[in-house]
Order: structure tokens, then sequence, then C-alpha cells
């Protein structure tokens, strides 16, 4: 697990190779397996493939404009009707999509939608008009998906800082 957990890297440029579709049923898997608050499972998954919708995404923000590089985007969105903890859900089903990416040798990126946009919080209504979303459900993020084009440097033992461990008390 440490291994992939060192390789995962927020990847921004891919290849123009497509995703085969049992790896990418092996990332939504693990996204499903993660933990949620109270059992409710309340996340959905819109996977994207069309070109022009890539592009309309890649508008919603200003930290967003390479999704379209992509082969795919999996927009990470939560039901509000089955689940309270919007937030710590999503990120952490965006957070097993990205490991399981690594692990399956692709590789992804967390681009916020929640809250962000320019200005801050126009991006969310945008990807719920573009997708058709229910306006129970809210957009957490997107992750693009897809073979790096160029793979970045692993994290590092030296990242371990033990000053930020504090032991019984702060
Ligand atoms: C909550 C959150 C929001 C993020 N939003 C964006 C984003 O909108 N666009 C982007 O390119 N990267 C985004 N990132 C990726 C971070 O920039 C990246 O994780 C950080 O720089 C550390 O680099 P690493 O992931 O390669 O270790 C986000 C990451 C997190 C956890």
């Amino acid at each position: 697990m440490i291994e992939a957990i060192r390789k995962r890297r927020s990847i921004r440029n891919f290849l123009k190779r497509d995703v085969e579709e049992e790896k990418l049923n092996e990332v939504l898997k693990a996204a499903m397996f993660s933990p949620n608050s109270w059992g409710t499972r309340p996340w959905e998954f819109i996977v994207v493939r069309a070109e022009e919708t890539k592009k309309a995404l890649a508008k919603a923000s200003p930290h967003a404009g390479f999704v379209d590089k992509a082969p795919v985007v999996i927009v990470v969105c939560f039901d509000t009707k089955k689940g309270k903890r919007f937030k710590e859900d999503s990120a952490i089903a965006a957070e097993h999509i990205h490991l399981e990416a690594v692990n399956q040798g692709l590789a992804s990126c967390f681009v916020q939608i929640a809250d962000a946009g320019d200005p801050p919080g126009t991006a969310e209504p945008l990807v719920k008009e573009l997708l058709g979303i229910p306006e129970d459900c809210r957009v957490m993020c997107l992750m693009p998906l897809g073979y790096a084009a160029r793979e970045l440097k692993e994290h590092a033992d030296s990242e371990y800082d033990p000053v930020k461990v504090h032991l019984e008390r702060f």
C-alpha cells in the first residue's frame, strides 16, 4: 500500500491513450469501497469521455483547465438525501479513486469543484447544469483519469516530518 501512496502524484498531463474499461471499473469499485458516514453509501459517479463535455468541465474553474487532456473524467457527486457528510464522504471516495488509479498504472488529480470557480462558488452550479445533476446532489470534484504523459517524482521519506507528530498532547 505504501508503494502506491508514494507513487501517487497529481498528474495534469495525459497520454492520448484510452483507459481500459476493466481498469476504470476497478477504480470505481475502489471508490465504492470507501468508508462513509452511517454506511449510507451516498456517492454518485459520472463517467465523462465526450470531448465537448470535458472541454466544458475544464472551464468550470481556473484550476480545472487541463481535465480535457484526460481520456476519462470521473465527476464525484454526493446525494444529500442519503448522506449528511458531503465533504468527508466525497473526499475519501476521491482519494480511493486516486490510489486505485495508481495501482492500475493510471494517474489522476483531485480537481476541486465545491466552493471553487471564479468567482468562488460558481463551478458547482455550472457542472450541475452541464451534466443534468439533480438539485439534491452536490459535486465535490473532478477526477481526470488516464496514463501519465510524464511521471512525477515519488514522495520521499524526507517528507516525513517528526515535528508534526505530537505525543499524547499537542
Ligand atoms: C482538496 C483538494 C483540492 C485540490 N484542487 C485542485 C485543483 O482544483 N486543481 C489542481 O490542479 N489540483 C488540485 N489539487 C491537487 C493539489 O494541488 C496537490 O494534491 C498538491 O499540490 C500536492 O501534490 P501531489 O498530489 O502531487 O502530492 C487539490 C488537492 C486537494 C486535496
